[in-house]
């Protein structure tokens, strides 16, 4: 009985028994209170029975009238009959002890009045009217005295019947509460433990969730489900960032011996030519080593990039704005552009602070954006640069656009990778947005990009300002 059905089934049925223990109980106190009524009807006949008596004994014994003799006798009878039909219920209701005085009453009234009409009749006087007199006052009282604790009990009834079911509805209300609160705990909360959870793991958080229990519900079931999948998903993508480490070292030392054996080959073939033609003009010489040069800047560019790639000396760290920087960097590129036909555009939509970066890194890692944006714009477009706040509180995002070729997203996974290339031999080295992403990642920050192919692309660099503020209370 632990899954959700079952408990909502015991809801239910608990709902269906306060609802059925107060209708028995309402239906039964109204039955009870129209026998109460019915009763009370019996002891008014008694008590009309009674007055018909009293009226009689009046004319019989006070007018001597003996012409209403029968009708005397006739109404003592019936209110001894009456009397004696409800005489479990008066005693009932009176007590055995005063039921016992109301019935001697009676009785005694009964002797009397017989006395009382015998002496009528023989003309004799006898003094039994003023004993009857009291005797029926006596039994007046007695009346009264029934009738009316009968009414307090008619009374006490209806009360029974007003508030019971509103006691009824107050136990029902705190057992609903007492169900809402369970619910709460174990339903509701689990719930949102497990959507804030979900969305972790959408942001790339796969931790397990360590709340409770094995309760044997469904919700149970679901976290177990979930730690499962998250532990799955966490080893899965373990295994995947393996091969892709392998296949990027893959192509990073393919990338390596090749980039450096071409302007290796190069220079071998050049020193060879040098030295063995000895035909060669002065100007053919000087022309030789310019290429010996070339050869060996190209190699000396291509170590660079790969020392930029695995820096890890010290940042130099300034208090600097970040308009100043992209200025100055977008400056470099400016002749470019402009052979290019590229058009520029700035926009600067936070407010700028200074903050600390390290200017020739951030620079560097801004042209890598700047060039290869110009160059997937091989018959012009926009470039543009927009300043503006990160998702965070205190975090500012730097957006390099362009109006480009685009990067198809199968390739999206890896133009981060060193020495991923599209480009024609010579032409790149595909060591720049790997050396941006160390940069970037150096200053504690991260770096995205969305692209349309045949559209454009945008690189966006996320800047912590609050990293960059305790920085500058212990600058490096
Ligand atoms: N703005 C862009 N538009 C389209 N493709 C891009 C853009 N930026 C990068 N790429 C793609 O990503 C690849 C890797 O870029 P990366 O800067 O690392 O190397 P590269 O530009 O090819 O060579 P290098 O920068 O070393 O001269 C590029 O070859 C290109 O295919
Ligand atoms: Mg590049």
């Amino acid at each position: 009985m632990k899954t959700i059905g079952s408990r909502l089934f015991v809801l239910l049925a608990i709902c269906l028994a306060f609802m059925l223990a107060s209708t028995v109980f309402h239906y039964e106190n109204v039955v009870g209170l129209k026998d109460k009524l019915i009763l009370m009807e019996r002891f008014n006949d008694l008590r009309d029975d009674l007055l018909e008596l009293r009226r009689y004994e009046k004319n019989v014994f006070l007018a001597g009238d003996l012409g209403d003799v029968d009708k005397l006798t006739s109404y003592l009878l019936q209110t001894i009959n009456t009397f004696d039909e409800l005489k479990d219920q008066i005693k009932n209701i009176m007590g055995a002890q005063t039921f016992k005085q109301y019935r001697s009453a009676l009785e005694g009234y009964e002797k009397l009045a017989y006395r009382g009409i015998d002496s009528e009749r023989r003309g004799t006087i006898d003094y039994v009217n003023s004993q009857i007199r009291e005797k029926g006052k006596l039994l007046n009282e007695y009346t009264d005295q029934l009738i009316e604790a009968k009414r307090s009990r008619i009374d006490q009834a209806i009360n029974t019947i007003l508030i019971i079911p509103l006691i009824f509805f107050v136990l029902f209300l705190a057992v609903f509460a007492f169900m809402l609160m369970k619910a709460r705990r174990n339903i509701s909360k689990p719930l949102s433990i497990l959507r804030a959870a979900t969305e972790k793991v959408s942001r790339g958080d796969f931790k397990q969730i360590q709340y409770i229990v094995d309760r044997g519900d469904e919700i149970s079931a679901c976290i177990n489900a979930f730690n499962k999948m998250t532990q799955e998903i966490k080893i899965r993508q373990e295994q995947l960032l393996h091969s892709r480490k392998m296949a990027a070292i893959g192509t990073f030392t393919s990338g390596i011996a090749h980039e450096l054996n071409n302007p290796i080959n190069n220079i071998s073939l050049l020193v060879e030519t040098l030295t063995e033609d000895q035909d060669l003009t002065a100007s053919e010489r000087s022309k030789l080593y310019q290429d010996l040069m070339t050869q060996a800047d190209r190699s000396t560019e291509i170590v660079k990039g790969l020392l930029e790639f695995s820096r890890t000396d010290q940042e130099h760290l300034e208090r600097l704005s970040l308009g100043d920087v992209v200025d100055k960097t977008v400056r470099l590129v400016k002749n470019k552009m402009k052979l290019q036909g590229v058009n520029y555009e700035k926009s600067i939509n936070t407010p700028l602070k200074p903050i600390w970066i390290d200017k020739s890194r951030l620079q560097q890692a801004l042209l890598n954006l700047l060039i290869n944006a110009i160059q997937a714009m091989p018959n012009g477009g926009t470039l543009g640069i927009a300043i503006c706040a990160g998702d965070a509180p205190d975090e500012i995002r730097i957006d390099v656009a362009d109006t480009g070729v685009g990067i198809p997203a199968e390739r999206l996974d890896s133009i981060f990778d060193p020495f991923f290339t599209t480009k024609k031999e010579g032409e790149g080295t595909g060591l720049g947005l790997s050396v941006t992403y160390a940069i970037i990642k150096k200053h504690g920050g991260r770096i995205t990009v969305q692209s349309t192919p045949g559209k454009g692309t945008i690189f966006s660099i996320f800047l912590n300002a609050k990293a960059n503020h305790e920085s500058e209370q212990n600058p490096a």
